[in-house]
């Protein structure tokens, strides 16, 4: 599918990774972006700076309402759907049990498990129904669904049980999803990102980050949010690429902590 002219729905889109496909597909001649957030004054000033192609939408992608509203607004803008981008997600760090043998919360699991795996789930289902609308291309394809997974799906660290969880979950998700897709010619990726220089490290303890940028294997340096957007666009071009997830980690394999 062309990237050229589609119109895209990312959300999460103000911020890091989402952010880095807003601009990346603007740039490329998207029909438009629709740029969906929790935080709604990012997504806003990203959309002003992008320009007319481009469309803030407050969204939680815990509420599936919000997130048909969202779809919607998108829908009545530009008029059809090609590709979704869900990059809205959070990072979270609990031990099971705390250095006093304490279990972990089963909210804070619940909530991280809400927003990054039924929340990716819940956009991806609804914004389905729109792509199955689209007349299809010359190859049968009516649109492309991107799903953000993690290397934690594979190599959880000490604390991360929450979010290797969700994120293993994506990885889960993505074969029966492309399948469950295929007969209205929408495929289905998802990409397990190693560390990328976004503000999600913005919380971390002094250093930690500095330490992270030199694990990757080579090239040995965080990742940078284009490199996200830019495989993004080759997942929506190449129309071979279905029911698969790759990473893109620099070889890194992370260790217990
Ligand atoms: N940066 C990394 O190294 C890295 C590595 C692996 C996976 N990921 C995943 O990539 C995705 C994007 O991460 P990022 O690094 O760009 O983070 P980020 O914090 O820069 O951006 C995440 C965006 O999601 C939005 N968001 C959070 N909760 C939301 C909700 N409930 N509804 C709607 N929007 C919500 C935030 O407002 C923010 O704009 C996440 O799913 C993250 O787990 C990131």
């Amino acid at each position: 599918m062309q990237t050229t002219d589609s119109v895209f729905f990312i959300s999460g889109g103000a911020s890091g990774l989402g952010e880095a496909v807003a601009r990346r597909a603007i740039a490329g001649g998207a029909g438009g972006v629709v740029i969906a957030d929790l935080n709604l004054a990012a997504a806003q000033a990203l959309a002003t700076e992008l320009g007319d192609r481009a469309f803030a939408v407050e969204v939680d992608v815990q509420r599936t309402d919000a997130i048909a509203a969202g779809i919607n607004a998108g829908m009545e803008k530009f008029g059809r759907l090609h590709v979704v981008v869900n990059c809205a997600g959070i990072g979270w760090a609990e031990r099971t049990l705390d250095r006093e043998s304490k279990a972990a919360s089963i909210d804070n699991y619940r909530r991280v498990i809400n927003i990054n795996l039924i929340g990716t789930y819940d956009v991806s289902r609804l914004a389905a129904e729109q792509m199955a609308k689209n007349e299809p291309n010359a190859d049968g394809e009516r649109g492309v669904v991107v799903l953000t997974s993690s290397l934690a799906a594979f190599d959880g660290q000490i604390g991360q049980a929450a979010y290797s969880s969700s994120k293993g979950g994506i990885v889960g998700l993505t074969l029966p999803l492309s399948r469950d897709l295929s007969p209205v010619g929408v495929r289905v990726m998802t990409i397990a990102p190693g560390l990328f220089d976004t503000p999600i490290y913005d919380t971390m303890p002094p250093g930690l980050k500095e330490h992270l940028a030199s694990t990757p294997v080579f090239p040995r340096r965080l990742g940078l949010p284009d490199e996200y957007a830019h495989l993004v666009q080759t997942v929506v071009e190449n129309a071979y690429l279905n029911g698969e997830t790759i990473r893109l980690d620099a070889a890194l394999r992370m260790a217990p902590k």
